[in-house]
């Protein structure tokens, strides 16, 4: 249903993810009728701003970005009014009295009923100071009660810390001044449509989960390809590296949606108990074994980006070979790749079935190659579908067989556009449902698996780092990971 009469209140409302993300995903839900009907933004920035030219700049912006174009006029005339602005400090209280006085105002003028969702677009290093000058302003009281009114909400973006003790530090700080239930940690990826629908697929259909464990799986693969490079953030990226940039977060959640068993309810909590039970299960990985299990890689011209370190040895690239201890998934490897500036954009999960158990084919002619097992292909972007491949006799006399793919896309069978993960994300947080929101657990359990892995390869213990040409499908490495397995990686 519709959210409940509220007001956004935007950190970092003049930066790139306000730009890009969203004030597009705002705009598009006022087009599609989804936000409130009483509603407002107010920008909380450091610089001096005024809010026509405030408005002016968010209209070039969604001119550039929003999701249909041509810019809808109706909507925005409809929505330019609800913008409005604050100038402030992140560590002053005075700043933060005038805000509180700013949104007194804009609750009666808007009819927000003081419903508040506070939304921390800013650097991490921010969030102590921003959390500290609304607890000190009492804009954001504790709630114990899951429905109290007026809410309160705070929204955050990744980095969650930096390693294991930084993200706890964190969760410190946030639990001291609010109730969990209060706090709404983005992980872009779990808003996107096609990470949503793995549960779906998985659990409202009944013939995929009784071959969904390791009688019938032979291994997992989730990649994260990108053809970007790190596109000017080359200082926060450096600091970075694509383990806590890509896979501490986005792929350890699409990995635990694939691995779960089934939870109790489609509940937030449920859904999340369930997921944190996989990150429990992930087999520790740490010192010289980071070597057998790792490969990291940089691509050639990466330390001339701006921001880089002439001798950075951060990587742009990982592989990875995981294991789940878990009843269903011992010895099945979840191998994980993502890297920056490669041969194509693809996002997928692929599920390798094992081999049939007698080759009846085998030697029926010439015209007879090797059976391939069946791969299930969830793709996750571009092209967003699900592909299973099968074995098929090719028509003709003697018995010919060649590999075929059933093929869901989402373009054809739906006929409209997949909504933006922000879209989605933000009319949750308004609505208060966290099921697509990391929990305090599982991000320290995440943060504790992949830990140790940075230190290794931070020490050099866990091996060194390879260089790999941009457009190219990554180090060679990554590809004798697999062979020592007897494996290949499907594509790239
Ligand atoms: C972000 C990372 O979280 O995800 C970026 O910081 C990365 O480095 C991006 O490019 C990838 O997101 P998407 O939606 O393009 O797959």
């Amino acid at each position: 249903g519709r959210p409940d009469p509220c007001t956004v209140v935007l950190f970092g409302a003049t930066g790139d993810l306000a730009e890009r993300k969203l004030f597009p995903a705002l705009f598009e839900l006022a087009r599609a009728n989804l936000l409130p009907d009483h509603f407002s933004v107010v920008a909380y920035s450091r610089s001096a701003l005024n809010a026509d030219s405030f408005r002016e700049d968010v209209k070039k912006g969604l001119q550039k970005f929003a999701r249909t174009q041509p810019l809808d006029e109706d909507t925005w005339k409809r929505f330019a009014p609800r913008l409005e602005v604050v100038s402030g400090a992140y560590d002053d209280p005075a700043s933060f009295a005038r805000l509180k006085q700013k949104l007194d105002e804009v609750s009666q003028r808007h009819q927000t009923e003081g419903n508040q969702l506070y939304y921390l677009a800013t650097p991490a290093s921010t969030f102590p100071k921003i959390l500290h000058g609304l607890a000190g302003a009492g804009l954001l009281p504790r709630q114990e009660q899951p429905h109290q009114k007026p809410w309160r909400r705070l929204v955050i973006e990744k980095p969650f810390g930096h390693d294991l003790e930084s993200a706890r530090e964190l969760n410190r700080e946030l639990s001291a001044v609010m109730d969990e239930r209060q706090i709404f940690r983005i992980d872009h990826y779990l808003g996107k449509e096609t990470v949503q629908n793995i549960l779906v697929f998985r659990f409202a259909n009944a013939i995929f989960e009784p071959l969904w464990n390791r009688q019938h799986i032979d291994h997992v693969e989730i990649t994260a390809a990108e053809k970007i490079g790190v596109e000017g953030r080359g200082g926060f990226y450096d600091e970075t590296g694509v383990i806590r940039d890509m896979v501490q977060n986005h792929l350890l959640q699409v990995l635990a949606l694939c691995a779960m068993e089934p939870p109790v309810s489609f509940g937030a909590e449920d859904i999340r108990d369930e997921k944190n039970k996989v990150f429990r299960a992930l087999r520790p990985l740490e010192g010289r074994d980071v070597a057998q299990a790792v490969v990291v890689g940089q691509y050639e011209g990466y330390r001339q980006e701006k921001g880089v370190k002439p001798d950075s040895r951060t990587p742009t690239y990982v592989a990875m070979k995981m294991n789940v201890d878990s009843w269903r998934w011992q010895g099945v490897p979840f191998y994980l790749r993502a890297g920056k500036h490669l041969k194509e954009r693809v996002t997928e999960v692929s599920i390798h079935f094992k081999s049939v158990p007698v080759g009846l084919f085998a030697g029926e002619g010439a015209t007879c190659q090797r059976l391939q097992p069946n791969v299930l292909t969830l793709r996750i972007q571009p092209k967003e579908g699900i592909a299973l491949s099968f074995e098929s006799k090719v028509p003709g006399e003697d018995v010919s067989i060649a590999g075929v793919t059933m093929d869901f896309n989402y373009a054809e069978s739906f006929q409209k556009p997949v909504p933006e993960a922000y879209e989605r994300l933000l009319l949750d947080c308004m609505r208060g449902n966290a099921t697509l929101f990391a929990r305090q657990d599982s991000v320290e359990q995440a943060w504790a698996y992949v830990t140790p892995i940075l230190q290794a390869l931070e020490s050099g213990v866990g091996g060194q780092v390879h260089s790999y040409a941009p457009g190219s499908p990554g180090p060679d490495a990554a590809a004798a990971l697999l062979a020592r397995d007897g494996r290949r990686w499907t594509r790239l």
